[in-house]
């Protein structure tokens, strides 16, 4: 078996102030919102593989189309010796990658589920002998910073998860990408695309309910970590699309005029009949938009490569 670490960059009182700044910041503004990083505990990294499993998420099936055909060509590109994936979650996609970069000498998975982390972590050791696999538990939206490994450095991002930032983190997130690569380094960059609303809300609102259990799990998670007494049941799941600035938009409704307590915060927050919690926004782009944003960050767009029906796009971009 190879060798697997797993080191905490993000110490847990770190991520527990940073849970009750963004609960504080958010459950006090108007309109309320989430950041959905706190999805992600062990239960919300199981909830989000069932998601990719769902007949109406087409975005894994998209993005993994993509890699099959295109990885051998992406290995060629870039010559990586060492893969950083940022929201790693279970690598199950990058496994096509692995399996293409023959020049690979070490894997960095960077995340903030732990359970995520130790589960593809544990595996990828033991099916792949030779390949270093050293996990980061990290926020890649503070201030990360990488092990020193052999370049060149390919960082992939993966799913669609740019689209949870907002336009401004993002452009703070692409000059921070761009600070850690050096000349001969790679950026692979899993865009989901604009496309038809009704492909795009049914995606985002499934028939099982599977999407609406994910939403309400970070009323979960605050009630464990910061004592509160949220009622998942007395909130709808809400999913619409904003065709101004193009993104997905997942609410949590108050079925009624309720108050909520955070006891952790000393906090009590009322919330009105009607009234939505904003817990995601999943922004969908084209080619033009998302090549401007990298050209922002000091990254020059040379491929881009979609699947069959155009749905996601994955490009590669190298340090200007
Ligand atoms: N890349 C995988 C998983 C996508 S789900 C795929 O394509 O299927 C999004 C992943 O990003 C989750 O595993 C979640 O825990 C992680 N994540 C979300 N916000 C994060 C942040 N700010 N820092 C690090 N990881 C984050
Ligand atoms: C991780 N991320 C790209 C997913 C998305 O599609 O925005 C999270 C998700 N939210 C609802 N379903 C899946």
């Amino acid at each position: 078996m190879s060798p697997f670490r797993l080191t905490r960059t993000l110490p847990q009182d770190a991520a527990s102030a940073a849970l009750r700044a963004d609960v504080l910041t958010g459950l006090t503004s108007t309109p309320k919102w989430l950041p959905p990083k706190w999805f992600y505990d062990e239960r919300g990294s199981e909830l989000f593989e069932e998601i990719t499993a769902l007949p109406e998420y087409y975005p894994t099936r998209a993005e993994r189309e993509i890699l099959v055909a295109r990885a051998g060509e992406i290995a060629e590109a870039t010559g990586a010796r060492t893969l950083v994936e940022l929201g790693s979650g279970s690598s199950e996609k990058t496994r096509f990658l692995l399996d293409a970069l023959t020049g690979l000498r070490g894997y960095v998975p960077v995340d903030v589920s732990r359970s995520a982390l130790t589960g593809a972590g544990r595996a990828l050791a033991a099916e792949r002998p030779g390949l270093d696999v050293h996990a980061l538990i990290a926020d890649f939206t503070a201030g990360l910073t990488l092990p020193d490994t052999p370049g060149p450095r390919l960082v992939a991002f993966l799913g669609g998860t740019i689209g949870n930032l907002l336009p401004d983190e993002r452009a703070v997130f692409l000059a921070a990408v761009r600070s850690l690569l050096s000349p001969g380094d790679t950026l692979l960059l899993g865009t989901d695309l604009v496309k038809d609303e009704q492909d795009l809300v049914r995606a985002y609102d499934d028939a099982a309910g599977v999407t609406a259990a994910f939403n309400k799990n970070v009323l979960s998670v605050v009630n464990r970590e910061l004592d509160a007494d949220f009622a998942p049941a007395a909130f709808e799941h809400v999913a619409l699309w904003n065709a101004e600035r193009e993104w997905i938009e997942m609410r949590l409704r108050s079925r009624t005029a309720q108050t909520v307590k955070i006891r952790a915060l000393d906090l009590a927050v009322e919330f009105a009949a009607g009234e939505e919690l904003r817990t995601e926004i999943s922004a969908k782009f084209r080619q033009e938009g998302i090549r401007a944003e990298l050209a922002a960050g000091g990254l020059d767009l040379t491929h881009w490569w979609t699947d069959e029906g155009t749905r996601f796009a994955l490009s590669l971009s190298v340090v200007r």
